[in-house]
């Protein structure tokens, strides 16, 4: 999407490709387990599979065949169940939900529908359509919750039933641990990408003292330097919340570990393995991943800086749509869309890296980052405050960057994630970074 006066022809076959890719992860995350499965909750944390098998049909009806085309509702009497603030995830199992056959029809019927509407649509007119928007919108949701899916799977208990082939293996990772990011103000935000979501806008010029960050995400290995030196029993490490949470729920490691004898081992999509040390650390919460930034001397990084490190090109002062440029993400430059079941070793992907030469900004794991999810200055929510304005506040923290197991359509320098800080079933990981002296 870099030209924004795209024309309609291309607008309609980015809009055809993403949601087509879309469904067949979707399919794929359906598919692969049989239907008691599909309507079983694997953890009070995660939706049954078929509920967001459901919802995704179910907020493409509402935004393309509704909200665009005018179309009645095809189910009205559905439209409850599949509303997220009508029923937290830990109700949904007790609902009258679609059965998986049921579920999948109403799902593809909306999808014909939506690629007849496709063909017919002028992209401009309204805001929804200009430049494509609500479809692009559309994808991205089926594309969050692809992410979601697979996290219910690596939740869920049994033999394995998902594979993928390992990232390639990397040289070990030689340049420096950390990276430079002079002072100054950059831009923050977009206000040109067609399909940013309304939180990531408007643009907004933002001061950045200077500041040291980490060149990869805290691996594994350096992460169990800080349990082995007794991290999660020293008090000095935590903020007072994260120390009575991590207490109380008896937690010494990430979610998914357990010690054998001297060695860690982990479960990942139902195979038990040895944790690898190269690997940036995931399944943290944002208590854990500050803990362990206070242990090595360090701090998390704020959301501004994080971007500033992903975007900011020193020689032109311009930000760019990822670090490594303004091209669309390429397998080349991150690991994205779950073509891998697992982070790639820190220091991977060179050609992804940043000006200032940071590494795996874009892919691998989320990033939590110091930050409280807050508006920036003139946001306005569109096209509904239930997308991002009803979480603003200091209860959920910001995660950057995006994990494997994110599609590129739902990832881009300006993309901002957000949880709260105790959650860490999610595809979580940090880097760390400190102030530059005199900044
Ligand atoms: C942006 C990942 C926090 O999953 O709650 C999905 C995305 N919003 N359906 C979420 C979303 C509505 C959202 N996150
Ligand atoms: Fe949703």
């Amino acid at each position: 999407m870099n030209d924004p006066a795209l024309d309609a022809e291309t607008l309609r076959e980015r809009a055809l490709t993403t949601l087509t890719t879309a469904r067949a992860r979707t399919t794929l995350l359906t598919s692969c387990v049989d239907d008691p499965d599909l309507t079983a909750q694997h953890s009070p944390l995660m939706s049954p599979l078929v509920w967001d098998l459901a919802h995704i049909g179910n907020q493409e009806e509402q935004w393309l065949l509704r909200a665009v085309a005018g179309r009645d509702a095809m189910r009205p009497e559905i439209d409850g169940l599949y509303d997220a603030f009508e029923h937290p995830r830990s109700e949904r199992p007790s609902l009258p939900l679609l059965p998986p056959s049921e579920a999948r029809a109403y799902a593809s019927e909306v999808r014909g529908r939506v690629l007849d509407l496709l063909e017919g649509t002028a992209f401009h007119g309204t805001r929804l359509t200009e430049a494509g928007f609500a479809f692009g919108m559309i994808a991205q949701h089926e594309q969050q919750h692809d992410e979601t899916m697979l996290i219910t799977h690596q939740l869920r208990r049994g033999p394995q039933a998902l594979t993928a082939p390992d990232p390639e293996p990397a040289p070990p990772f030689t340049g420096p641990s950390e990276v430079l990011v002079p002072g100054g103000p950059f831009t923050m935000g977009t206000s040109t990408e067609p399909w940013a979501l309304d939180n990531e806008r408007p643009a907004h010029r933002r001061e950045v003292a200077a500041f040291h960050i980490d060149t990869a995400p805290v691996t594994n290995g350096a992460y169990q330097a800080f349990i082995e030196d007794g991290g999660y029993d020293d008090e000095r490490w935590w903020t007072k919340d994260g120390w009575a949470h991590i207490r109380r729920h008896g937690i010494h490691a990430p979610l998914f570990w357990h010690r054998e004898g001297r060695q860690w081992l982990r479960r990942r999509f139902g195979v038990t393995e040895a944790v690898p040390p190269e690997e940036p650390v995931l399944h943290v919460c944002w208590y854990e991943a500050d803990a362990y930034a206070r242990w090595a001397g360090r701090r998390l990084p704020t959301e501004a800086e994080w971007e500033k490190a992903a975007r900011h090109d020193p020689v032109s002062g311009r930000s760019t749509r990822y670090p490594w440029g303004d091209a669309d993400p390429a397998p080349r430059h991150a690991n994205l869309g779950q073509r891998h079941l697992r982070p790639a070793p820190a220091g991977s992907y060179p050609e992804g890296e940043s000006p200032l030469g940071v590494r795996q900004l874009i892919g691998d794991v989320w990033e939590w980052t110091a930050s409280d999810f807050l508006p920036y200055p003139g946001f306005q929510a569109f096209p509904y405050k239930e997308y991002s304005e009803v979480f603003f506040g200091p209860e959920h923290k910001v995660l950057r960057g995006g994990s494997f197991a994110v599609d590129a359509v739902a990832c881009r320098g300006t993309f901002r994630n957000w949880d709260y800080p105790i959650r860490r079933q999610i595809f979580s990981g940090f880097r760390t970074a400190r102030s530059a002296e005199g900044a």
